[in-house]
């Protein structure tokens, strides 16, 4: 009787250790995209991943990812499946040096498999990447048994993709560079329960877009009106970030549709030049107009793609919605409210 207990005891840390060791290897996280009200477009400073402008965005909840990383001493280079396809080429390089950075601060040399599945289309515009490396941040770092904090997680994350580091917190969210510092992070500016907000995406094209936002983003400094976007950038948020604290939507729409404008502007005279927009696009911000003048509190804002978050109220969501499934072109409507900051899931959830 003794005995076994004895023999118990002294199994006790082992299997604790045995199960905690492969607890860290592997984790799992969740994360939504965002959509900017004050666009990122442009760096400062490439290599360090610092935007040419600070920028305002809020998370957008119904919309996920979610991502799985498990590390394995068995393996012999990083894998990536997206909604169960096996990724290749730049799409898994790019996993694969973010993986390297996180490798890096653990102090770890081994490799992954990573399994991110979305409930949204990639590449239209939607910020997949923004939620793809925000769950990859938590999912990877988790994995390796390194703890940080909001902010560091958040600054690690934009140099996945830089919008990422704005779905690491939760709700309305601005990501600022503390020019003294250097340093470059995102953080909640109010909860996601502060104003009921809903991001209508009319879904124009589903198509991968012909130049992604990195490379989009390259030729920024070569458009002449570039230099006045990010000069006036400041007065932008400050309008946004007052409006989203008083949530005043008249300013917010006038500040949201003002810089989206701005920073097309820049992308179709560039060198060589980018039209995101369809015809289709242009079409339905200008039925938006005249809803606006209806009365309704809505407008529109469009990243890098055709496709038009039309941004509404709540309470105006419903004729919103109605309005947009009947408009010509629209193959689609995806709903977003205003979502939490990105989390851990236990590995085997089903959520
Ligand atoms: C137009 O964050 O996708 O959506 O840092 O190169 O990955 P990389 O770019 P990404 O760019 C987002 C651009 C945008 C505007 C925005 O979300 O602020």
């Amino acid at each position: 009787m003794i005995k076994s207990e004895n023999f118990s005891i002294t199994l006790t840390p082992f299997l604790f250790y045995g199960i905690l060791l492969m607890m860290t290897l592997k984790a799992k996280a969740l994360a939504h995209p965002n959509i900017a009200f004050i666009k990122y477009w442009g760096m400062e400073d490439e290599a360090r991943r610092i935007p040419a402008n600070d920028s305002i965005s809020m998370n957008l909840g119904c919309l996920s990812t979610r991502t799985t990383v498990t590390f394995d001493t068995q393996l012999k280079e990083d894998t990536l499946t997206l909604n169960g396809e096996p990724v290749t080429g730049e799409g898994l390089l790019r996993v694969q040096r973010f993986l390297d950075r996180i490798r890096t601060l653990a102090g770890k040399k081994v490799f992954a498999y990573v399994e991110s599945e979305n409930n949204f289309p990639i590449g239209a515009g939607l910020a997949s990447s923004a939620s793809g490396f925000a769950a990859l941040t938590l999912a990877g770092t988790a994995a390796l048994g390194l703890e940080f904090s909001e902010r560091e997680l958040s600054s690690l994350a934009r140099f996945g993709s830089g919008s990422a580091c704005r779905s690491i917190p939760g709700g309305f969210v601005e990501w600022r560079t503390d020019p003294l510092t250097g340093e470059s992070y995102a953080e909640s500016l109010a909860p996601a329960d502060h104003w009921d907000l809903v991001d209508c995406v009319a879904i124009l094209s589903d198509e991968h877009k012909p130049v992604g936002s990195e490379a989009g983003m390259r030729l920024a400094g070569s458009s002449p009106l570039q230099e006045a976007r990010v000069l006036d950038a400041e007065r932008r948020l400050d309008l946004c970030r007052g409006a989203i604290l008083g949530r005043d939507f008249e300013t917010l729409a006038k500040v949201t549709e003002l810089d989206s404008n701005m920073m097309h502007a820049v992308m179709m005279t560039a060198d060589p030049p980018l039209f995101y927009w369809l015809p289709g696009s242009l079409a339905l911000m200008k039925a938006v107009k005249r809803w606006q003048k209806e009365g309704l509190p809505v407008t529109t804002t469009l990243d890098a793609g055709p496709n038009v978050h039309v941004i509404c109220t709540k309470d105006a969501v419903e004729g919103v919605f109605e309005r947009l499934r009947a408009f010509p072109g629209v193959k689609d409507v995806l709903r977003g409210i205003p979502a939490g900051p990105a989390r851990l899931l236990s590995p085997d959830s089903q959520e």
